[in-house]
């Protein structure tokens, strides 16, 4: 255990965690340790590069705020948040796929009456979702809560923009007898995470865009089954493919098709022209 060559700090280190209570926290910790090593190794880390990694966490840390969680956004952009959501949320039975949560959910988002607006403000082009939430087994989910966010057509969320109203483009809405849902928002565009700090920095340094396919956020729940956090994507957006976060997933990317009749955007309490989606949702039972 002195002895700390090259050769035998790994083990050394390893040893020292021995005596660790807790079984999962020493697997973990081995683990972490045992890839970190085996990184520099790997790499031959210089004295400048471990300099510069922990000058970048520390600026990294002190972007950090009640409002702004630089961490989160590292482990976004380098595919972390995804990989530990994709092992913790598996579908293999047809259940909707989750992706990532993302810094800009709030609370408190108003409930709708189905087909109402969550556009406050009357900017962008209207899009008109509808469909259905569903068990795993193809029973319409009664009373579902479909919690909605998404940017105005500026690409900013209403917290990032003192001109929108409060809440703007964030509703929650309950499905029917028949697990029927319907609500109308804005055709999402695609946007920039933040990417005025470090994160940003790094992504230039990648030679990498910080840009997000336009998406809307739902989170979806009802009781007895297990809630899931996803996105509707805009088919033929140019970001799909190089979404900053890797956030796509190909079950959630929906046509968004347009219609030009007054009449028909008249149905929806809308001017034309507007947008159609139309997908149902599937749940997993918590007992499954
Ligand atoms: C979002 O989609 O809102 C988002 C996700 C990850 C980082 C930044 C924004
Ligand atoms: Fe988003």
């Amino acid at each position: 255990m002195s002895n700390n060559t090259e050769e035998q700090i790994t083990q050394n280190v390893l040893d020292s965690m021995a005596q660790t209570p807790s079984p999962r926290l020493k697997q973990v910790m081995s683990s972490l340790i045992s890839h970190l090593h085996a990184f520099i190794r790997e790499v031959e880390l210089t004295q400048e590069e471990w300099a510069l990694g922990i000058q970048f966490l520390t600026r990294t840390g002190q972007m950090c705020d009640d409002k702004r969680q630089e961490f989160i956004l590292l482990s976004d952009i380098t595919g972390t948040t995804m990989l530990v959501d994709a092992i913790n949320h598996r579908s293999p039975d047809g259940a909707t796929e989750s992706t990532i949560f993302g810094p800009f959910y709030r609370e408190g988002a108003p409930e709708l009456p189905t087909g109402a607006t969550i556009s406050q403000d009357d900017r962008g082009e209207p899009v008109v979702v509808t469909g259905r939430v569903l068990s795993t087994d193809g029973t319409p989910i009664l009373d579902a809560l479909l919690d909605i966010w998404e940017t105005d057509e500026n690409g900013l969320y209403e917290q990032q923009d003192p001109e929108q109203p409060d809440m703007n483009l964030r509703g929650k809405f309950r499905t029917d007898h028949e697990g029927r849902y319907c609500f109308v928002g804005i055709k999402p565009v695609s946007y920039a995470i933040p990417d005025d700090g470090p994160v940003g920095q790094l992504l230039r340094s990648l030679g990498r865009h910080p840009f997000r396919p336009a998406h809307i956020h739902l989170l979806i729940s009802a009781r007895g089954f297990a809630p899931v956090t996803t996105h509707l994507f805009v088919k033929g957006d140019s970001y799909l493919d190089s979404d900053a976060v890797f956030g796509t997933k190909d079950s959630l990317i929906v046509d968004f098709i347009r219609h030009d009749s007054e009449k028909d955007a008249a149905r929806y309490h809308v001017t034309a022209p507007f947008y159609k989606v139309a997908y149902d949702f599937v749940l997993k039972p918590l007992d499954k």
